[in-house]
C-alpha cells in the first residue's frame, strides 16, 4: 500500500476547484492506500485569521472531507497543529532550506508583494508544507496544478538531506487530475478559481445554494463564436466549462462537445447548472448531518492518535540523523 498525504487549508468554504482538483481524488485514493488527510490550520495563520471564524471552519473543512465521502475508517482526518512534529519538522527543514528558492515561490511573490513586511511564516510556508508531506513517508501527494511548485521544493529538500544525512525521506510524487487540476474563474477564465477572489461571482461554493449555483454559471464569461468545442487558447470559459461538465458527469470532452453540437452556450449552461446542483446536493445533505455531530469530532480525535504515531517515528529517525537531543 502506498501512502498518500494532502491537506486543505481551513479559510472559508471550499469552492467546486478545490473539490474536483483534490478531494475528488482523496476518496477515490483511500480505496487502495494508507491515506492521511488534513486540515492545515498552521498554513491558514500565515495571513491574519480571526480566532473565532478559524476555530469553526477548521470543523467546516473537516466535515466536507467527510461530506464528499473521505471514510475515517478508510483514512486518517486530523487538524494540523494537534500534531505539534509539523512544526518540529518544519524547523529542521528550514535549516535546510535556501532563502533563494523560497523567494521564487510564485505564491510568496504574489501574496507578499514585495512587502517588507509580509510575514517570515509566509515566506516558509512551503517548508512547512513539505513537513507535512515528509513526516509520513508520503507516496503520493493529490493536490492541483497551483501546488506543483511547493512539491517540486519539497522532493528537493528531501532528496538533499538525504544525500547529506542518508535516507531519511520519501521522496513524494505529486498526482494531479487531467481535467480539473486547474479550474478556472467563472467571471475570468484566465485566472484559477480561488477562495480569496473578492468577485463571489467567480466561484461555486460546495455549499452554495440551486439558486446562486444557477446565477453564477449562467453569467459565466464563455465567448461570442456560440459553438462549444474545447479550445484553452481561444475559448477558456467555455473550456473551463466543459471541464467542469465533464468532471461531475464523468462523460469525456469529445462526448459533450458531440451532445452539444449546433446548440447554443444557453442550452449547455443550462444542463450544467443541473447536473452541478445534483452532484452537490447529496455532500451538502451530508454536510448539514455531520458539522454539529459528536461523531466529527471524535474522528478528528482519533486521527490526531493515529497520525502522531506514525509521525513519532519519523520525528525519531531525524532527531538520529541530525545528531538532535541526548
Ligand atoms: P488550498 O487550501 O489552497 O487548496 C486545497 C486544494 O485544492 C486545490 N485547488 C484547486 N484545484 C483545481 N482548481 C483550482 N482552481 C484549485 N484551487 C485550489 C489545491 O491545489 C489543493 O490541492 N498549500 C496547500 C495546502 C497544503 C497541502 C499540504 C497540500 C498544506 N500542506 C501538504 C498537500 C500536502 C493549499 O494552500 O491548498
Amino acid at each position: 500500500m502506498k501512502r498518500v498525504f494532502s491537506g486543505v487549508q481551513p479559510t472559508g468554504n471550499l469552492h467546486i476547484g478545490n473539490y474536483l482538483g483534490a478531494l475528488v481524488q482523496f476518496v477515490e485514493l483511500q480505496e487502495d492506500n494508507h491515506c492521511l488527510y488534513c486540515i492545515v490550520d498552521l498554513h491558514s495563520i500565515t495571513v491574519e485569521q480571526d480566532p473565532a471564524i478559524l476555530k469553526e471552519h477548521i470543523l467546516d473543512i473537516a466535515s466536507l472531507y467527510l461530506a464528499v465521502g473521505v471514510d475515517p475508517k478508510k483514512s486518517i482526518v486530523f487538524v494540523q497543529s494537534t500534531v505539534a512534529a509539523h512544526s518540529e519538522l518544519a524547523w529542521v527543514l528550514m535549516c535546510n532550506s535556501y532563502t533563494g528558492e523560497l523567494s521564487r515561490m510564485t505564491q510568496f511573490k504574489q501574496k507578499s508583494k514585495d512587502s517588507e513586511s509580509a510575514p517570515t511564516g509566509l515566506f516558509c510556508y512551503p517548508v512547512l508544507m513539505a513537513a507535512d508531506i515528509l513526516l509520513y513517508d508520503t507516496d503520493i501527494v493529490p493536490v492541483g496544478n497551483d501546488q506543483k511548485q511547493h512539491i517540486e521544493l519539497t522532493r528537493d529538500l528531501a532528496i538533499r538531506i538525504n544525500n547529506k544525512y542518508g535516507e531519511t525521506f520519501v521522496v513524494p510524487d505529486g498526482r494531479f487530475l487531467k481535467e480539473s487540476a486547474r479550474i478556472m474563474s467563472l467571471d475570468d477564465p484566465t485566472s484559477k478559481m480561488s477562495k480569496s477572489a473578492e468577485s463571489e461571482a467567480s466561484r461555486i461554493s460546495l455549499l452554495d445554494e440551486p439558486a446562486r449555483i444557477k446565477k453564477a454559471i449562467m453569467r459565466s464569461t464563455t465567448d461570442s463564436e456560440g459553438s462549444i468545442r474545447f479550445d484553452v487558447e481561444n475559448k477558456p470559459g467555455v473550456s473551463n466549462l466543459l471541464n467542469i461538465y465533464s468532471s461531475f458527469s464523468g462523460k469525456g470532452i469529445e462526448e459533450i462537445e458531440a451532445q452539444y453540437e449546433g446548440l447554443g452556450y444557453g442550452a449547455f449552461k443550462k444542463d450544467l447548472v443541473d447536473i452541478v446542483v445534483e452532484g452537490l446536493s447529496p455532500i451538502q445533505e451530508r454536510y448539514r448531518d455531520i458539522r454539529y455531530s459528536n461523531e466529527l469530532l471524535d474522528v478528528l480525535r482519533e486521527g490526531t492518535e493515529k497520525a502522531e504515531a506514525i509521525a513519532s517515528q519519523t520525528m525519531k529517525r531525524v532527531s538520529e540523523r541530525f545528531g538532535l537531543g541526548i
